[in-house]
């Protein structure tokens, strides 16, 4: 049983901090709530703290309190590549051009920049892209609602946690070891941006901006999710005011809207979408700065190891996705999923299969969930009702072989993997898993054969093309990998 009062509170919620709590959240807004409670010495129910939000005139300590309590901090360096690629070789590049020579600057806002990850890695990109940095006049200015997140962003010290998909030389070139466990930021990169407390849903936060106008570039990333649909629609609003002329709006891949950004023109690169502020209003198509013939490589890498379209190019509006938001609920599924939320991720699985009965996609996000879980017998139960459906995908075996094979059931593994084989001898993730588990078995003359086969699949394709079966490797890692294999064999 929730508070009585929980969902006229988790209005004014919305409406003061523009924190969205659906029903299913209610559970962490009264979590949350209790714990503010707590700490502004309120005592163990949230009565109180109802009857001052009630009150509207709030104090902005105690707003940032409840802030503290109730926003999500999940953030790391150098999250979403593909965003960010499109960043340092389109965007950077085409500003260098710009300005070379003549009014040499570059003015970026992080908004939601939570504990600083975003807005470093954006430093830490113009530090590696431009050359005579120094030259240019670059302005990073990086807000948040929640003050604590601000304060670690200017302390600058983090822990391994952040650095999950940070490339290990970056990490050593920009951090110095600090503590048992701290990593802390270089004074160069510290220095490039400036932290400030911005609610973006005060409906004037404009006005805060006054000092950093025109804007080139907005990264505002998982931070949308979280309001209300009107809410998002005001926000874009207001950035697209804060960008000059042809400047540029990222979102993540789950927070993309035809209908609430519908100022913006979309721009599509190979694994990305963002927005930008032309005058005419159109659609690009852009491929990311590839040859054309490694294009077309691609293009057949995908169709051989049949690959799930990724999310941004999957189109936002389908029949079957939220009116308002435009977000498909596959897409929040895999967002989930991403971001390592699986219980939550599999019960929107679940409800969705029981609303639509079979189909194949989300059962199979619900077995690699469950997997994930550690609860395999669930998951190969899901394997299973997959394959009475249809016995002819390749992903499916393979799947299946990867759980047997964490339960340590390597001969049914092989037997499995096997049985892929015949609908898809091709199957890279396959071949790759069998090279491991037959070298386990210490049947290291079967295991070079499955290797030779990878070499042979990825043979001629740019080492820098990223193999969507793969959850982001490319295939020079793979290559790296099956030479590592070759090397402790020998
Ligand atoms: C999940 S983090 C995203 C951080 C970063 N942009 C990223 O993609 O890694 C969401 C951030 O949005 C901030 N946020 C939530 N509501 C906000 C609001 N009304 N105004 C400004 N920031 C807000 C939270 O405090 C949190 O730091």
């Amino acid at each position: 049983m929730h508070h009585p009062k929980l969902r006229e509170i988790s209005a004014l919620i919305d409406e003061i901090l523009g924190l969205n709590f659906p029903k299913n959240r209610w559970g962490d807004l009264e979590r949350g709530l209790l714990s503010a409670s707590k700490e502004l010495g309120l005592g163990e129910s949230i009565d109180t703290l109802a009857m001052l939000l009630a009150d509207r005139n709030v104090d902005p300590k105690f707003l940032d309190v409840l802030a503290n309590h109730l926003t999500v901090g999940e953030t790391y360096f150098f999250r979403e590549k593909h965003s960010l690629d499109v960043f340092q070789k389109q965007i950077i590049p085409e500003l260098l051009a710009e300005r070379f020579g003549k009014d040499q600057h570059i003015n970026i806002w992080s908004a939601g920049c939570c504990s600083g990850e975003e807005p470093y890695t954006l430093a830490m990109l113009l530090m590696e892209t431009i050359p005579d940095l120094s030259k240019w006049n670059i302005s990073i200015l990086a807000t948040d609602l929640n003050p604590r997140f601000l304060k670690k962003a200017k302390e600058g010290i983090y822990s391994s946690w952040s650095f999950r998909e940070t490339p290990k030389e970056v990490q050593l070139r920009y951090f110095k070891k600090v503590g048992s466990a701290g990593w802390q930021i270089d004074e160069t990169i510290r220095k490039m941006v400036d932290f400030k407390q911005i609610n973006l849903a005060e409906p004037d936060f404009s006005a805060q901006l006054y000092l950093y106008p025109d804007r080139d570039v907005i990264f505002c990333r998982n931070v949308l999710m979280y309001f209300s649909p009107e809410l998002i629609r005001r926000v874009g609003l207001n950035f697209y005011d804060a960008l000059r002329p042809q400047g540029w709006f990222i979102t993540s891949p789950v927070e993309l809207s035809d209908e609430l950004f519908d100022e913006f023109s979309k721009v599509q690169y190979d694994r990305c979408i963002v927005y930008r502020k032309t005058i005419h209003k159109q659609v690009l198509h852009k491929p990311i700065s590839h040859s054309h013939k490694a294009a077309e490589k691609r293009e057949r890498l995908v169709f051989t190891l049949k690959a799930r379209k990724t999310v941004a190019d999957i189109p936002s509006k389908t029949k079957h996705s939220n009116p308002i938001t435009g977000v498909q609920p596959y897409e929040l599924a895999e967002h989930l999923f991403r971001k390592g939320q699986y219980a939550e991720c599999a019960t929107l699985c679940r409800s969705e299969l029981l609303k639509a009965g079979q189909k194949h996609n989300w059962q199979r996000l619900l077995s690699r969930s469950f997997a994930n879980m550690g609860q395999l017998e669930e998951s190969l139960r899901v394997c299973h009702e997959m394959l009475n459906f249809n016995r002819l995908d390749a992903d499916t075996y393979y799947l299946m072989a990867t759980i047997l094979a964490e339960k340590r059931e390597l001969a049914e593994a092989v037997k499995v993997l096997n049985q892929g084989f015949y609908i898809d001898p091709d199957h890279l993730m396959s071949h790759l898993l069998m090279a491991g588990i037959l070298r386990r078995m210490s049947k290291d003359t079967t295991a070079a054969i499955h290797l030779e086969k990878i070499k042979k699949i990825l043979n001629g394709l740019d080492a820098e093309v990223i193999l969507n079966e793969t959850e982001g490797l490319t295939v020079g890692r793979i290559l790296e990998m099956v030479e590592s294999q070759f090397i402790s064999e020998r």
